[in-house]
This record gives structure tokens, C-alpha cells and sequence, in this order.
């Protein structure tokens, strides 16, 4: 199995920006310049965006996600949201562990596995985020590192459940800063992950599975990431805020 057979998936993550009402608007906009797109397109919103996310994306080929969620199922947590809450909703895709969380809000490979486990026992499918910073960049222990993440981030994770996970390379210097990894690095770092999965699950698997890139890239730099042979879709941040700049990147990975 090559590329060609593996899923194409642009994923907007629109962190905390946009009203309900905003939601709506943007992706009333959106809706004709992404339609017929040939690889999936998601939107992931923040969570009071979701009810009015999903009924304005209803009909469209656009799916709805969520950035986060708790691992737990119910209970004193204040302020949290669970799996089963998204689910109810229609959410049908959830970020986890995006390096925004593991920074500001002490998110760690540990609770990124529990999350991850608690997404998929959801029926939903996981984005699971793994990136290096550019000190560990310097050090030459990037490949190691995500791998670990990764590794990590699937534990307990079956070869069933696997098929509903796609795996985010977003290292963390270039996410927000307008520097873009080389499609080169990106290609490199995507197959290093997408070796350690074979560790685990096998090469059928690894070919199988989703790796998308994630850190600036935007209408510009899109195409050449996509065309590389394990960069599988994107996620992206500011230019998923702009209609015309998203249904570029979307058009690129388009096959
Ligand atoms: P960016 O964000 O595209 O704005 O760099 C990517 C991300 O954090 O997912």
C-alpha cells in the first residue's frame, strides 16, 4: 500500500477563536469552496462552538471536531467535557495532546494515552499531536522523541481502534510562527512515526495509517508538503480561520 491508498485528511483547528455565531458564518462561507473535495475536511471548533458548527456543516462535506477531551466518563471534574457529552453531539473527531495543551495545561504522554483510549472507546477518531521543540530539534533526538510519543500515545490502543487514528507531526517551533518545517523534515519525522507504528502494529498498519503535518503551513507552502510521500493531510491553525486560505490547502490535497 502507498500514499495513494491512505486517507487524505485537512483538519482545521480553530483553538479558541470564533463565537457560536461566527462558527456559522465561517463555515457557511467555506461550504461551496470545499465541496467535492477529493480527501476529508474537518473543522475542528471550540466546544460551545459544536451544536452550531454541526448544523450549519450538515449536509456539507465537512465534519465536525472538537480539540480536547476528558478521559474520565463522568464525575467531579469541574470544567471538563467527556467523551460520550462530544459523541452525543455528533462530534465526529477530537485533537488530543496538541502541544498547547501539553505546555499551558500540563498535558503529558500519560493522560495524551488516556484521552486518546477514551476518544476512540467513544467510536470517534483521534487526532493524536506529537512534535518536538526546537531545543530537542538542536539535540538530533526528534526522530526518538515523536516515535516515544507516539508509541505512547497508542498504548492499549488495538489494531481495530487503530484504523480511527490519525497521527498530527506538528513540531513545536513552527506552530503559530510562520516557520514551516521543510517539506523534507516533515517527510522525515512522518516516517519515523509511521516506522514505530510498524514496531507495534505491523507494517499493513503503518502503510494504513493517516500522518498528517501540522505548524504554518498555509495556501503557499501546502502543496509542496502534501506532495511528500508520508505527509498524509494537515492541520492547521491561523489558515483554517480563513475561508479562501483553507479551501486552498483542502484543493491541494485533493487527489
Ligand atoms: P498553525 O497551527 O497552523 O497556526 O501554525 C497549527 C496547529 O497548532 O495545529
Amino acid at each position: 500500500m502507498n500514499k495513494a491508498k491512505r486517507a487524505a485528511v485537512i483538519a482545521g483547528n480553530w483553538k479558541m477563536n470564533k463565537t457560536p455565531s461566527e462558527a456559522k458564518a465561517l463555515i457557511e462561507e467555506m461550504k461551496p469552496l470545499v465541496a467535492g473535495a477529493d480527501c476529508s475536511v474537518v473543522l475542528c471548533v471550540p466546544f460551545v462552538d459544536l451544536p452550531a458548527a454541526i448544523s450549519a456543516a450538515k449536509g456539507s462535506n465537512i465534519k465536525i471536531g472538537a480539540q480536547n477531551c476528558h478521559f474520565e466518563p463522568s464525575g467531579a471534574y469541574t470544567g471538563e467535557i467527556s467523551a460520550a457529552m462530544l459523541k452525543e453531539l455528533g462530534v465526529e473527531y477530537v485533537i488530543i495532546g496538541h502541544s498547547e495543551r501539553r505546555t499551558y495545561f500540563g498535558e503529558t504522554d500519560v493522560t495524551v494515552n488516556k484521552r486518546t483510549r477514551a476518544v476512540l472507546d467513544a467510536g470517534m477518531t483521534a487526532i493524536v499531536c506529537v512534535g518536538e521543540s526546537l531545543e530537542q530539534r538542536e539535540q538530533g533526538i526528534t526522530a526518538e522523541l515523536v516515535s516515544m510519543q507516539t508509541k505512547i500515545a497508542l498504548g492499549g490502543v488495538s489494531a481495530e481502534q487503530l484504523k480511527r487514528v490519525i497521527i498530527a507531526y506538528e513540531p513545536i517551533w513552527a506552530i503559530g510562527t510562520g516557520k514551516t518545517a521543510t517539506a523534507e523534515q516533515a517527510n522525515e519525522v512522518n516516517a519515523a512515526i509511521r516506522a514505530a507504528v510498524a514496531e507495534v502494529y505491523g507494517a499493513d498498519a503503518a502503510e494504513a495509517l493517516t500522518i498528517q503535518y501540522g505548524g504554518s503551513m498555509n495556501a503557499k507552502n501546502a502543496a509542496e508538503l502534501l506532495d511528500q510521500p508520508d505527509v498524509d493531510g494537515g492541520l492547521i491553525g491561523g489558515a483554517s480561520l480563513k475561508a479562501e486560505d483553507f479551501s486552498v490547502i483542502v484543493k491541494a490535497a485533493s487527489r
